[in-house]
């Protein structure tokens, strides 16, 4: 049974240093430091702090989401529905076989409520993870700066009805919504026309998914927007990078709806390179189970995730019951 120690009380530039399990995170003016003990004595890796924050954020706004999410080539969680692993050097083929890495699992309530503390201290005042650089600036760094607790609050945009059905979650597509981004100055906001037959209304609806999208005030975080049984159509604006790289555990489509996103993707055990696709205004893809994929989107772009939420669906790729490929050609 894992027990969270107690924060150190070491603090560098105003900051906190956070324990979970042999895990320990520090960070400064610039940068994040993991250690964890390995070869009995501890390694350490470093990595950007808004890096590490955009990626931790992720992590807390999507409950350690689907599979493995990798802040980098060396850490990051894996999500075990219930429990979660955190890992340094697991997934990295050379950390791994010259017994650097280290794997622990905690309960994830437990976890997830250390990695709420690290972003709420770490999140100076004017940085928000999930904005885009030009939207956020370099707020990230320098020394401790106050917070942004209402910035590390904000969850995904689950809906309980269709976008715009009364008693839906918060729309975005009208006047009442967010501004539409620099980004999409261009994109028409008419809205479709409904005519329902008498006592059916408010039960049929239409809306504008370009105009909606338009209008959303993140990054590179999926809002649920339809739910057909475990069939979750999750669409998002996308600039700059993905803040993580995501291991799947499951098969996912992207159906890229305008501009373009140049997807890294490697093994999903190795992080060995394993093709590079440029997905551009049309193109739809089959992300396979068994591999790791990073987005590069040099201008705003508008990207559908096509999600399977089946629980059981994860036994069935690890058993070989379904290969990792949605077709087989
Ligand atoms: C993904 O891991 O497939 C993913 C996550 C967030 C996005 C887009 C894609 O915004
Ligand atoms: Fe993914």
């Amino acid at each position: 049974m894992n027990t969270i120690a107690e924060p150190v009380q070491l603090t560098v530039a105003g900051y906190r240093t956070f324990e979970l399990g042999a895990f320990q995170f520090s960070r400064d003016e610039y940068f994040v430091t993991i250690s964890w003990p390995a070869k009995g004595q501890r390694q350490s890796h470093t990595l950007s702090a808004d890096a590490f924050l955009r990626a931790l954020m992720r992590d807390v706004a999507w409950g350690f989401f689907y599979g493995v999410v990798n802040f980098d080539s060396v850490f990051g969680t894996r999500n075990l529905y219930g429990r979660v692993e955190f890992f340094a050097g697991r997934l990295n083929e050379n950390y791994h076989r010259n017994g650097l890495s280290y794997v622990e699992v905690f309960d994830s309530p437990m976890a997830m409520k250390r990695i709420k503390e690290i972003l709420a201290d770490w999140v100076n005042e004017g940085f928000d993870p999930f904005a885009a650089p030009m939207e956020t600036g370099d707020k990230a760094f320098g020394e401790k700066n106050g917070s942004n607790l209402a910035a590390i609050d904000r969850f995904r945009v689950a809906t309980r009805r269709m976008p715009g059905l009364k008693g839906d979650s918060p729309l975005r597509g009208d006047e009442n919504g967010y501004p539409i981004n620099r980004a999409f100055a261009d994109v028409p906001q008419d809205v479709p026309e409904i005519q329902a037959e008498p006592g059916f209304e408010g039960e049929l609806h239409a809306f504008n998914l370009f105009a909606y999208l338009s209008r959303s005030d993140v990054t590179w975080n999926p809002s649920v927007t339809s739910v057909c049984k475990a069939s979750l159509f999750c669409p998002t604006t996308e600039e700059y990078i993905l803040p993580i790289l995501h291991g799947n555990d499951r098969v996912e489509w992207f159906l890229q709806f305008s501009d373009e996103i140049m997807w890294n993707i490697s093994d999903k055990e190795t992080g060995r390179p394993r093709a590079r696709v440029l997905m551009k205004a049309g193109d739809v893809a089959a992300m396979p189970a068994d591999i790791a994929h990073q987005g590069f989107s040099k201008k705003r772009s508008m990207l559908l995730v096509w999600e399977n939420a089946n629980p059981g669906i994860v036994k069935m790729h690890e058993t070989g019951e379904l290969p990792p490929y949605p077709v087989t050609f």
